[in-house]
């Protein structure tokens, strides 16, 4: 009885963080990989790995991302406002959705707008989890600003473009988009935000197919993406056998390096955990 309480007020708690304001990505890194035959992993594509940056690149919740692992294949749903089943997926994807695609870790690419709910949309999101580990959003503005910037630079460069303190206009920053009623919301999904600039050239790249150096017919290709939180040197072109990101650590750096400024959060974590203590203890009574 009292374990049940306690397990009540860690998941009260957890469900307050997720609500909190996050840092922004520092950059998102993206390339293309071909799936290997029987769904035994992927390999990476030349010269199409890629960092960019962005000042409209907003975090509405991290999730877990800031633990690295967060290496996520892009889907395209829409604007998520109608999306219901597999088959809308499929269509929405050029029917590409393979065995492949339903093995990886996913991210939703979603435009705004369409209907002025981000929870209706994530709702929508979450109920597809019966068919895909879809794992994170990015949310793309449907809006264009001529002061928004997108910068694209090899892996290696480690050249972080500094922002002004706020947005011009101000309408760019999520905290004052109407639409935006996420603030009592909880979701496992990892959500992002981006400039719509983001959103098309990564449409652009959804459904190419390439000649493999090996292959004599056209295979898919799929986008991946990782969020991260701290700069760093990374491989430009990762080894097509390897199935890692050609970075040398994770995404994240330290949790306390990814919440200075944020100790609400830390306090929060503190309190759950010492809340799971507790209950364990309790438990063994
Ligand atoms: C990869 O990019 C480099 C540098 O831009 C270029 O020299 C090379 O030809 C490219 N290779 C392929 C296979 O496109
Ligand atoms: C990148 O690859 C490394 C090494 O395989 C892995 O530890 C890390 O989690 C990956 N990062 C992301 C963001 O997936
Ligand atoms: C963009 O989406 C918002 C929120 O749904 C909506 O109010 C606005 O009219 C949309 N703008 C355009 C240009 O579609
Ligand atoms: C975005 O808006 C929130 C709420 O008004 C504010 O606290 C934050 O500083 C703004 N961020 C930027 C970069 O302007
Ligand atoms: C969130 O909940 C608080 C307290 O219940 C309420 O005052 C506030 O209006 C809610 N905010 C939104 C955006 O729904
Ligand atoms: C859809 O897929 C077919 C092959 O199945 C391809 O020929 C076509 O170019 C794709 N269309 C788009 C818009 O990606």
């Amino acid at each position: 009885m009292k374990l049940y309480t306690v397990c009540l007020c860690v998941l009260w708690c957890l469900g307050m963080v997720a609500g909190q304001q996050y840092a922004p990505p520092t950059f998102l890194w993206q390339s293309l990989v071909t799936p290997q035959p029987y769904n035994t992993g992927y390999i990476y594509s030349h010269n199409a790995t890629l960092k960019y940056y962005s000042q409209d690149f907003q975090t509405v919740y991290m999730s877990n991302d800031n633990f690295g692992h967060n290496e996520r294949v892009l889907i395209n749903l829409g604007d998520a406002c109608n999306i219901k089943n597999y088959n809308d997926v499929q269509a929405l994807n050029n029917f590409s959705i393979q065995q492949f695609t339903v093995s990886q870790n996913l991210m939703g690419l979603v435009s705004r707008g369409g209907c002025d709910s981000w929870q209706v949309k994530l709702n929508n999101i979450q109920s597809l989890g019966q068919f895909f580990q879809l794992t994170g959003v990015l949310l793309y503005d449907n809006v264009t600003y001529p002061q928004s910037q997108l910068i694209q630079h090899n892996p290696s460069t480690t050249n972080t473009p500094t922002w002004p303190s706020s947005f011009d206009p101000p309408q760019r920053n999520i905290s004052l988009m109407l639409d935006n009623d996420l603030r009592n919301y909880s979701s496992y999904l990892a959500v992002y935000f981006a400039p719509n600039e983001f959103g098309t050239a990564m449409l652009g790249k959804l459904n190419a197919y390439s000649f493999g150096p090996t292959v004599s017919i056209a295979q898919q290709q799929y986008v991946q993406m990782a969020t991260y939180f701290q700069e760093q040197a990374m491989t430009d072109n990762p080894s097509p056998t390897s199935s890692s990101n050609g970075s040398s650590s994770d995404g994240g750096g330290s949790l306390f390096d990814t919440f200075v400024g944020n100790r609400g959060y830390i306090a929060y974590l503190v309190a759950a955990g010492a809340a799971i203590v507790f209950g364990t203890r309790k438990s063994k009574t």
